[in-house]
């Protein structure tokens, strides 16, 4: 018998020669997250277990069987994070955040832990970029957020994924659909399945995306809550709608997006491939919860937010044959030959990097040569070269290491002639 030790169902290595990816898909999150204002907040690894049995719902899969729940010396209930959007309300209202400038908008990358049954896609550690902004009720913040998943994954290639968008409504329109929903259902009742008839009662909206065969078919023609709602909602989803045109968001209004997570009201989303007929596809996710920090006892604040998978992206990456560029660049490298031209280097190099170039220059009085075969190590883009006779005219010899071109340039030009 053998004694190897395998990784745990469900999980994944992440081996050397995929870090620079993830690095990169990680740091480009980072950067999108700062261009919309967001500021980054880590989480514990577990939480306590009622949290998320408040927070994300009682009923839901995550909840009744999908969570990785321990007890502590006995006593305390933990659980690891099955998503991010609980704890980070958890401490929204801990860190007493809703005294703070509003809107709060803050965004992670972090591990999430769900007992699913593995396949592609689906993993039980995998890792969500989220983003969470408290305190704006406004439609235009339902609308860069779903822009900014949208934008992300534009920046990083990845076509025909599709935004579908929907409204779930408030309490007060969702409780009248619910009577209309459930007098369709009653009926059938008994011909659904048992996930199906535990909802009946508890979270009736579920039914409408339920995957089983079988209940697909009785549920067909059921009323809809987007036909159902109140004057505000539907003014709040008619400016969402109009606020995405505005911001050249790409969506489609699909009435059956009811995602799996309770606290949603108003918008919900999930962005899906164009040609997936997997249930399981969503690469990013999300909606507003006007209602959570409230159930989890703060005080009434508005939210809203999304989370997209990582591994999900990457798989996207791969089947559409997108190579992300994860070499390193140095966007310059000043080489000096003799002692005057290094005064020269030393002065230029550092004006450019005040201006966020990223500049290295000779600290080891190499030759020409021995720096050039240097700048091609560092991938420069470019090479400024300067000698005594390049210091006399005022200009560096710049030499374009893609096209091989040589340029002279003014000293006080070559910020402007690199970037
Ligand atoms: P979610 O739809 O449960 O929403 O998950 C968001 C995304 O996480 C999914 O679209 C998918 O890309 C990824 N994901 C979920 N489960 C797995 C899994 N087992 N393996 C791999 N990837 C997975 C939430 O988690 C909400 N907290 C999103 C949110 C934030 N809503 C408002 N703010």
């Amino acid at each position: 018998m053998s004694n190897k030790i395998f990784a745990p169902k469900g999980t994944n290595d992440i081996l050397p020669e995929k870090i620079a990816l993830w690095e990169k898909i990680e740091s480009q999150a980072k950067n999108i997250a700062a261009r919309y204002g967001f500021k980054q907040i880590r989480t514990p690894e577990f939480e306590s277990t009622n949290l998320f049995e408040r927070g994300v719902g009682d009923t839901t899969d995550i909840v009744q069987k999908e969570m990785y729940t321990f007890t502590h010396k006995g006593k305390e209930s933990l659980t690891l994070k099955p998503e991010g959007t609980a704890p980070v309300v958890r401490s929204f209202i801990e860190n007493g955040m809703a005294s703070a400038a509003q809107p709060v908008k803050l965004f992670y990358l972090t591990n999430c832990f769900r007992c699913e049954n593995p396949q592609k896609g689906r993993y039980r550690q995998f890792h969500q970029f989220g983003i969470e902004v408290f305190g704006a009720e406004d439609a235009s913040s339902d609308a860069e957020v779903i822009s900014l998943a949208y934008e992300f994954l534009r920046e990083l290639g990845i076509k025909d994924v599709i935004a579908k968008v929907n409204s779930v409504g408030c309490p007060t329109c969702r409780k009248a659909y619910y009577e209309k929903l459930k007098a369709f259902i009653a009926p059938k009742l008994d011909k659904l399945c048992d996930d199906c008839k535990n909802r009946f009662d508890k979270n009736p909206m579920r039914l409408i995306d339920c995957k089983v065969e079988t209940c697909k078919e009785h549920i067909e023609g059921a009323p809809l809550m987007l036909d159902e709602l109140c004057t505000d909602c539907k003014d709040h989803f008619e400016k969402v709608k109009t606020y995405l045109d505005c911001m050249g968001v790409e969506y489609e209004v699909d009435p059956k997006i009811v995602r799996g997570l309770d606290y949603y009201t108003n918008t919900a989303f999930e962005f899906i491939p164009k040609d997936s007929t997997k249930s399981q596809a969503a690469i990013a996710a999300g909606g507003r919860y006007n209602g959570l920090v409230e159930t989890l006892g703060g005080p009434k604040t508005a939210g809203i937010g999304l989370a997209m998978g990582i591994e999900r992206i990457l798989i996207q990456l791969e089947e559409q044959g997108i190579e992300i560029d994860t070499e390193e660049y140095t966007d310059l490298y000043i080489a000096p030959l003799g002692e005057g031209a290094k005064e020269i280097a030393l002065k230029y190099s550092t004006l450019l990097r005040r201006e966020g170039i990223t500049v290295l220059t000779d600290v080891m009085n190499r030759s020409l040569k021995a720096q050039m075969k240097y700048a091609d190590k560092i991938n420069a883009k470019f090479v400024a070269m300067v000698g005594e006779d390049e210091a006399d005219k005022g200009v560096f010899l710049v030499r374009d290491m893609n096209t091989k071109e040589q340029t002279e340039v003014p000293f006080d030009k070559l910020a402007e002639f690199i970037k």
